[in-house]
């Protein structure tokens, strides 16, 4: 049997001419309550939805990982929910590296750089990303290094300055990411950076409270760490490099890598 709902009792009231009917203050936050969930079911039904077709939409073509991934950025030049949101600059920068690495590197969106060279972190943050890279014994072609964003955002007047990508604006780049992922099956992702880190877990913690323990993205284990800009700052201190060190070092246990005295060592004081 179907219950007659509070609407089918105020649609009754209605036949029979009410017009007006009268509710206290428990009523009215009973009222608040259920249209605050119902509004709260329908964003989460429309986000899903979205999240969904945007898979759905974005399936890379080829039969090689560098094919699919050259097919996922034509798509990702035209990708309406992030042009639409008119907030990012018109060039596309999409990912560099090995589309078959075991590595993959996710820093936030592209800055002026990136975007002037159409490729992720160059400029000096970029080559101290390579720092890093080679005090692991890897090259840049041994890793794929891609962004959440893959346009810059964008600021009124804007020159060199950079900004962080806002929440929408992953949320809205993050499905590529995701068709990467599915494509390159890195055994490790490095989640560079507090703001790529919440874009991707959702999450509202800082570096400190994400690093030093796995996390799971798209079912691949992830480590999150400072970001390489974080480090230029810091130039005069050891501390914050030998953290961003001691992870790497966690990194290359899982990748299987080979790991010297020397480079246990690197960054102590
Ligand atoms: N910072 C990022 O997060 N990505 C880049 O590509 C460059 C700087």
């Amino acid at each position: 049997m179907v219950k007659p709902t509070l609407l089918d009792y105020l649609h009754q009231l209605r036949r029979k001419g009410v017009t007006h009917v009268e509710i206290d203050d428990q009523a009215r936050a009973v009222l608040r309550e259920l249209y605050t969930r119902g509004t709260a079911l329908r964003t989460v039904a429309k986000t899903s939805a979205t999240a969904e077709s945007n898979r759905t939409a974005i399936l890379a073509t080829g039969s090689t990982p560098a094919e699919k991934i050259a097919s996922l950025a034509t798509i990702a030049e035209t990708w309406q929910p992030a042009r639409s949101l008119g907030s990012f600059r018109d060039t596309m920068v999409f990912s560099a590296g090995n589309p078959e690495a075991d590595f993959m590197l996710v820093g936030e969106a592209p800055g002026y750089q990136e975007e002037q060279k159409k490729e992720p972190f160059v400029g000096p943050t970029g080559a101290k990303l390579d720092q890093i890279l080679k005090a692991m014994g890897l090259s840049r072609d041994q890793a794929y290094i891609s962004n959440v964003c893959k346009f810059r955002p964008a600021t009124k007047n804007q020159t060199t300055n950079n900004r962080k990508p806002s929440h929408e604006e992953m949320a809205t780049s993050l499905p590529f990411l995701k068709a990467e992922i599915d494509i390159v099956k890195p055994k490790v992702i490095v989640a560079l950076g507090a703001c790529t880190a919440q874009g991707l877990l959702g999450s509202e913690k800082t570096v400190g409270q994400l690093r030093e323990s796995w996390h799971q993205f798209q079912g691949i284990p992830l480590r999150v760490t400072y970001h390489p800009s974080y480090l230029l700052r810091q130039e005069e201190g050891l501390g914050e490099k030998r953290k961003v060190w001691e992870d790497m070092l966690t990194i290359m246990e899982k990748l299987g890598l080979p790991i010297s005295e020397k480079q246990r060592g690197f960054f102590k004081k």
